[in-house]
């Protein structure tokens, strides 16, 4: 089964209470969701492969860690797109896809409005991005479409997870490590999580 990684890291924790207050404007919500995004991608890329080169220093010669793997990520459109640039603050060189799926209100499954992706995205290991981690279903018709599409290294970036998506998620996809700033306590009978933080694309975007 893949991990669920919740990262309890102070910092991260204080920026996650400043989001979920009602009290706090898009602009702030923005810049957290970005700052937020950057710790969160810091814990999910600790375990990328490095590999050692020679690097010639004012003094001396002396080995050093490089990335050879490249990058791709994926923002579920449209809130994951508020995560990117916290990403690509780490990652500047990764490349960017997109995947548009929406929650239809009546049934909460994901219906696909848009997907375009880097060509070469089967070579890539895949940051999936979604600052709410529901249901799940909309991550996991994401992580169908990038697996459908020969992506073999997927992780799956979030800010809050509901149980009920962690556990379907773990289900449905269990080589997909989930890496989240918290887990909260359930779902509301609108698909929202509790105590969450209201409408994340609503609170990026200002649309509410
Ligand atoms: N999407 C959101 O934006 N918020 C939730 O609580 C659940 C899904």
């Amino acid at each position: 089964m893949g991990s669920c990684n919740v990262i309890e890291h102070p910092l991260l924790q204080h920026k996650i209470g400043m989001l979920r207050s009602v009290e706090t404007g898009n602009k702030e919500f923005r810049e957290l969701v970005e700052e937020i995004a950057t710790l969160i991608c810091y814990e999910a890329t600790r375990d990328v492969a490095t590999v050692d080169a020679p690097v010639e220093t004012p003094i001396k010669r002396t080995m050093c860690k490089f990335i050879e793997k490249k990058f791709a990520i994926v923002p579920i459109m449209r809130a994951g797109i508020g995560m990117l640039n916290g990403l690509l603050n780490l990652m500047p060189t990764a490349k960017v896809g997109h995947i548009g799926l929406y929650r239809d209100p009546e049934t909460l499954r994901a219906v696909e409005y848009y997907c375009k992706l880097p060509a070469d995205i089967e070579e890539r290991e895949v940051f999936l991005i979604d600052p709410m981690l529901a249901t799940g279903n909309t991550a996991s018709e994401a992580i169908k479409y990038l697996q459908a599409r020969h992506v073999r290294k997927l992780k799956l970036l979030c800010l809050i997870a509901a149980p009920e998506g962690i556990a379907k998620i773990q289900e449905e996809h269990p080589g997909v490590d989930i890496y989240t700033a918290t887990c909260d306590e359930y779902l509301n009978d609108h698909g929202y999580i509790v105590p969450g933080l209201g409408d994340a694309g609503d609170r990026l975007f200002g649309t509410k």
